[in-house]
């Protein structure tokens, strides 16, 4: 069994033990999550820095550079320790604007898993969401050809577990009618609440959410509660950020992103802050 001092405790995806914090490798790639990193030693070395402070839920996508983060990934952890576990999602593919247009045909989504595996030197994935929506959020739809193509890459063995990403309450309702999903990965932050009612849903099921964005990502939290509460904490707004994150319900897990092996330090000490009833009451009133 994992034991782990990192805060948050752990968690069980599927059969899969994970920490609660985690890490999300996006940010590694080059400006606009396009390219190279500059900093490639540093992107290693964050990865590195990652799992020795012993993270083992690892979150990327094939998407990110495209297929650099997977790439270091593999530079930096290869061969992966038995307890890490990386996270992958397919659904979206890379124009060479750097947008992110939908590929959730059964063929795109075929060759896509088929590219994680290769540019992460796995034989077997561990968990693939699919991507669903665009770049502005969840958009209504039938998942149900997507999600059956990567139920089936699962029967073939080349996926141990599904989730969903981006999606609505309908869609995951959808998607549990075709195939069991551990979790779904939306954008979800003290100041965005959109999903609420289904986090509290998908506690109920033992099923993992997991929000993107957690710190705001390309645009930081401003709020000047949060301020004025992290102020009072000695805190930076950040580790309140975190702190709630993991107080709002036992099933979220973590995955901030940095390029930065101190902000990943940083963000660790951060979320164990201990927050009275007062604090969250206070931050409460942001996001609704
Ligand atoms: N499913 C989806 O559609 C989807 C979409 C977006 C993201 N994701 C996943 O979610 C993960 C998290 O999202 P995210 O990385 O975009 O956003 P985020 O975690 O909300 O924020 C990351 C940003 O915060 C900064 N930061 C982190 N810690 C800091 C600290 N201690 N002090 C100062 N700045 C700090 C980072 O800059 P530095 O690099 O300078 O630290 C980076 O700019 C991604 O890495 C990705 O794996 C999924």
């Amino acid at each position: 069994m994992l034991t782990t001092s990192l805060p948050g405790g752990t968690w069980t995806l599927g059969g899969l033990t994970v920490t609660r914090f985690g890490y999300g490798a996006m940010q590694l790639a080059g400006p606009g999550v396009m390219g190279p990193p500059a900093d490639r030693d540093g992107a290693l070395a964050v990865l590195r820095t990652a799992v020795e402070l012993g993270i083992t839920h690892i979150d990327t996508s094939a998407a990110y550079g495209p297929t650099v983060t997977n790439q270091l990934i593999r530079e930096a952890l290869h061969p992966y320790p038995d307890s890490l576990h990386i996270v992958t999602k397919v659904g979206a593919n890379r124009d060479p604007q750097g947008g992110w247009p939908p590929a959730r045909d059964p063929q795109s989504l075929r060759r896509s898993v088929h590219e994680n595996l290769e540019t992460l030197g796995l034989d077997v994935l561990d968990l693939v969401n699919l991507r669903l929506g665009d770049a502005a959020g969840p958009l209504p739809g039938s998942l149900a050809d997507a999600f059956e193509t990567l139920a089936d890459l699962q029967r073939q063995g080349l996926i141990r577990h599904l989730g969903v990403s981006n999606a609505t309450p309908e869609q995951v309702a959808e998607a549990q009618a075709i195939a069991p999903i551990v979790c779904v990965q939306n954008m979800y932050n003290l100041a965005h609440r959109r999903d609420d009612e289904l986090i509290d849903a998908l506690a109920g099921q033992g099923v993992a959410y997991v929000p993107f964005f957690p710190l705001g990502g390309f645009s930081p939290l401003q709020s000047s509660v949060l301020s004025t509460v992290a102020a009072r904490l000695e805190a930076t707004p950040m580790s309140v950020a975190l702190a709630w994150l993991l107080r709002r319900s036992p099933n979220i897990l973590l995955i901030p992103g940095t390029s930065s092996a101190t902000h990943l330090r940083e963000n660790i000490a951060g979320a164990a802050l201990s927050l009275s009833n007062d604090d969250l009451a206070e931050l409460d009133t942001i996001g609704r």
